[in-house]
């Protein structure tokens, strides 16, 4: 093949395009640090508020902070009656990554801080935006399902509301903790794709809900947000536990993916990943079905061995490998999985967009824009003579 047909693509990997105060991925030391805190120390003892606090004010809150923030929260919830008019209009067999798309930008026509250009007024449209988004998911469940939204309740947190709003159960204390423990770990990753689609487009001066919503549409693609949506697929196709191995040779022999497995950064095991892995194996239990949980254990056994093998490197599970089987064991349905992400997420993106934003920035803030390289035609050694119509 003609090489210069072949279209080079780095993939930006190994670029730093810009510095952030606001989380370190260490992918050979397997570490993630939101602010300078280990997101496991995180997980363990805070709340996704805290982290929302965190991320935002760059800073844990006090706890007059945190219940003010939560009131604040509590007071942004509910979706405006516009937005949920426009809901029960999309056609329910509508993909709800689009719907959280479209949502964004539907959100933003109410925002009455959406002409103003200053630091508060983006956090105010980031806060609105991390409130509504549970509210937007489960409200699009239902109106899906062809049931009403529920309001959200202003006792219940992010987490709580969220399940509740599916549902109108209040779910019990562990489940909620759970829950929450995922958005904790799923807030922030540094540039990974929808983070940086989301400061792309900040770094043109383009408000916060145009640069979350090109941050959504970044997140459904199935090597990014989707992959969790993947992993659960494929759990459901293996189907039992004694078809993993021969899932694993047929997948890696056809030079398939095993979703859940790799990563771009991390050189190790993602420090989620084991986290989550033991909400998976304890919701199980509570619901009485660990079958899920004991698959995804197997073909992380085997899916490693079986690479190794073949390609004689290491191959490490990423975060999304057994948040599918926790959120199948939550009872959410398979295709909300990379909405789920989004609702934890959209606060990582709120802090990129203020940074991006307001951060003071050497030598001064800088649109985003990278170079091509052009490997198209030239008629010769300049470029071609344009060939009228009839003639081409
Ligand atoms: C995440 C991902 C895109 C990282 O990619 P990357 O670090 O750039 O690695 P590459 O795509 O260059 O892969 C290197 C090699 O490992 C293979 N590989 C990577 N992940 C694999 C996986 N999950 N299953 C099987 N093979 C995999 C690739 O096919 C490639 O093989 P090759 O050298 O023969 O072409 C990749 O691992 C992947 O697609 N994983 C599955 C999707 C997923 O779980 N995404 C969620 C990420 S949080």
């Amino acid at each position: 093949m003609d090489d210069r047909t072949v279209l080079k693509n780095t993939g930006l990997r190994g670029i730093t395009v810009a510095s952030t105060k606001i989380s370190d991925v260490q992918g050979t030391k397997g570490k993630l640090i939101y602010r300078g805190y280990l997101v496991q120390d995180l997980a363990e003892n805070t709340s996704f508020e805290e982290v929302i606090h965190l991320l935002l004010h760059e800073r844990l809150p006090t706890s007059g902070e945190l219940s003010a923030l939560k009131d604040k929260l509590a007071g942004y919830r509910a979706l405006p009656a516009a937005v949920i008019d426009a809901l029960k209009t999309m056609p329910h067999t509508a993909l709800p990554m689009d719907i959280l798309q479209s949502g964004v930008s539907l959100l933003a026509h109410h925002d009455p801080d959406i002409r103003t250009v200053s630091r508060d007024a983006s956090v105010e449209m980031g806060l609105r935006l991390i409130a509504r988004f549970p509210t937007m998911l489960a409200a699009w469940e239902r109106i899906r399902n062809g049931k009403d939204p529920i309001d959200p309740d202003p006792g219940l947190d992010q987490a709580a509301n969220y399940l509740y709003m599916r549902t109108g159960e209040k779910p019990d204390t562990e489940t909620a903790r759970s829950f929450d423990i995922a958005l904790v770990l799923h807030a922030e990753h540094s540039f990974n794709a929808s983070t940086f689609s989301a400061r792309q487009v900040a770094s043109t001066r383009a408000h916060m809900y145009a640069a979350v919503s090109a941050a959504v549409g970044s997140l459904s693609g199935d090597l990014h947000g989707g992959a969790n949506v993947r992993v659960m697929e494929m759990l459901l196709n293996i189907g039992d536990p004694d078809n993993v191995e021969a899932f694993v040779n047929r997948i890696l022999d056809e030079g398939k993916l095993i979703m859940g497995l790799g990563h771009a950064v991390y050189k190790t095991d993602d420090p989620r990943a084991g986290i989550i892995s033991e909400m998976s194996r304890k919701i199980g239990e509570r619901i009485g079905e660990t079958k899920w949980y004991e698959m995804s254990k197997l073909l992380e056994k085997k899916g490693k061995a079986a690479f190794k093998d073949r390609k004689g490197t290491d191959i490490f599970v990423n975060v999304d490998f057994y948040s599918a089987s926790f959120y199948y064991g939550l009872g959410i349905p398979v295709d909300l999985f990379s909405p789920i992400f989004a609702i934890s997420r959209v606060a990582g993106w709120a802090a990129h967009v203020i940074e991006e934003q307001y951060a003071e920035a050497a030598p001064k803030p800088m649109l985003y824009r990278p170079e091509s390289e052009y490997v198209g035609e030239y008629c010769g050694p300049d470029e071609c003579s344009f060939v009228a119509m009839d003639e081409r």
